[in-house]
């Protein structure tokens, strides 16, 4: 029992961040643009259509706001993890010192849901737009290489039946574009961070300015009846409706600590990290509560397109120019989400290899050349190109909120739990108000994992009983940690 408590100390901790294998490269300026392009992607561009339709009509904007606050509270907690353990494991470094091994490997292991199954997802929602931007050129795919499936065959069925090839009686259906996607960026993500951080900060300004266009240019087609005249009909679900929302689009925000899993590549992280997490986060909720406030303004919420809602409310005003421009924005927006996502997924295994619980031989290597975990970038890349390109990842949205909002519970929790243990490690940025802001942050973050339905937490339940399995038949029996104990203990 004692070992699966067993915590690293902050004193191991920072030990370890003065031995770094990364090249430290990024600055405030790039650490912020890596949050902003982690975070506005599918939530904003493809997600806030279905949630004002079914969930919570015009007062979707203060389910950005809920959600918003929530991640800021988090974001708080993360920045003080951040300063104090430059490390590049994320919440499973901090858990591992706040919680103990088995609390951190199950975090570990929840944030594959996070990183990886959110990719594929947004791999996806990138196969779209890029679709529909191909179809203005006049090129067309054939739907057996663009869909999965279970979509197809559920959704087109007399498409299916005629178009698709067969191999041995197997039909064909995959998603390239999807898969194509992944592989472009595995491929930049295994050169190296700089030309990663320089493209990245090229994507995330096109799409800082297609949002700015979306607000801007929006705002003069807006009509404030489809915002309602009362409470009900700008909250047609009520307060329900707006938790549920919240739970939702929470999506949209998540990738913000992403930056906390670049530690080790930041030139100053102490201070630059806690810049790059809340200066990300505090830009991207006041862009979605006015795209929102926008898209809700513009078309009366029963209407708002699902697949492409902030494309359609512009082509509804015959502005096709402004819809495409949007877009390339999206596709855009999209990829540097990709970049993150995948990037941290890949530092988050070299963490936990590190630590012995994965083969470190695999997700430890770093190239000799490049500087970079390539074999374990290669794996995540293989595994989510496979997973996006044939399986239908739009229903498991849910599952990777809450299993996000499962991490960012025990990251709170971590930080009170340091705060009484070791009150005196110095942190260069301090959590404001603990233990009042991560016990906001746990209410506000659990009250959104309330408001999943049933069956999303069944499949988090059998997704954590996975990662236990795992954890008792491996990880636990090559533990660095465990295996330093029980030497002392001789
Ligand atoms: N926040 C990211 C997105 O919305 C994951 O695509």
């Amino acid at each position: 029992m004692r070992r699966l408590f067993a915590k690293k100390t902050l004193h191991d901790l920072s030990r370890e961040s003065d031995h770094h294998h990364f090249k430290r490269v990024l600055g405030p300026v790039s650490l912020t643009a890596l949050g902003v392009g982690a975070v506005i992607g599918a939530g904003i561009f493809v997600l806030t259509g279905l949630a004002a339709k079914e969930f919570a009509g015009p007062s979707l904007i203060l389910s950005f706001v809920l959600s918003g606050f929530a991640c800021i509270f988090v974001a708080l907690c993360y920045a003080e993890f951040a300063s104090m353990v430059p490390l590049a494991g994320s919440a499973y470094t901090y858990a591992y010192a706040g919680l103990g091994e088995f609390f951190a490997w199950i975090i570990g292991w929840d944030l594959i849901l996070e990183y990886s199954l959110a990719s594929s997802l947004v791999a996806v929602g990138w196969s779209h737009y890029f679709l529909k931007l191909l179809g203005l050129f006049g090129i067309h795919i054939p739907p057996w290489l663009t869909s999965d499936y279970w979509t197809l065959s559920h959704q087109a069925k007399e498409l299916f039946a005629q178009n698709v090839p067969y191999f041995n009686g197997i039909p064909i259906v995959f998603n390239l574009p999807a898969a194509l996607i992944i592989v472009v960026i595995t491929a930049l993500l295994v050169l190296g961070i700089r030309e990663s951080a320089r493209f990245n900060n090229i994507i995330v300004t096109v799409k800082l300015l297609v949002i700015l266009l979306v607000i801007f240019a929006g705002w003069f087609y807006v009509k404030g009846d489809n915002w309602g005249n009362s409470w009900d009909t700008f909250a047609p679900y009520g307060m329900a409706g707006i938790g549920t929302g919240a739970a939702y689009v929470f999506f949209a925000y998540i990738g913000f600590d992403a930056v906390s899993t670049t530690s080790q590549e930041a030139k100053n992280p102490q201070r630059d990290v806690p810049i790059g997490i809340i200066a990300s986060l505090v830009l991207c909720t006041v862009l979605y509560i006015a795209v929102t406030a926008v898209l809700t303004g513009m078309v009366y919420y029963k209407d708002i397109n699902i697949d492409a809602p902030l494309a359609d409310a512009f082509m509804r005003f015959g502005l096709v120019k402004i819809s495409f421009f949007i877009s390339v924005g999206a596709v855009a927006g999209l990829t540097s989400v990709l970049l993150v996502l995948l990037m941290s997924q890949a530092r988050i295994f070299w963490a936990i290899a590190r630590d012995g619980l994965l083969s470190e031989r695999i997700f430890a290597a770093i190239h000799p050349r490049f500087g970079t975990p390539y074999i374990s970038t290669i794996i995540v890349g293989a595994c989510v190109a496979l997973t996006a390109s044939c399986f239908p990842i739009e229903e498991i949205a849910k599952l990777v909120n809450i299993g996000t909002l499962l991490a960012f519970c025990l990251v709170c929790a971590a930080v009170i739990i340091l705060r009484i243990k070791d009150p005196h490690h110095p942190r260069a940025f301090k959590c404001p108000f603990v233990p009042i802001t991560p016990i906001l942050g746990i209410i506000s973050c659990g009250y959104m994992m309330i408001r999943l339905e049933f069956s999303t937490w069944l499949r988090l339940i059998v997704w954590l009983a996975i990662g236990s399995i795992i954890y008792f038949a491996y990880s636990r029996h090559h533990s660095k940690l465990a295996k330093k104990h029980t030497i002392k203990i001789k």
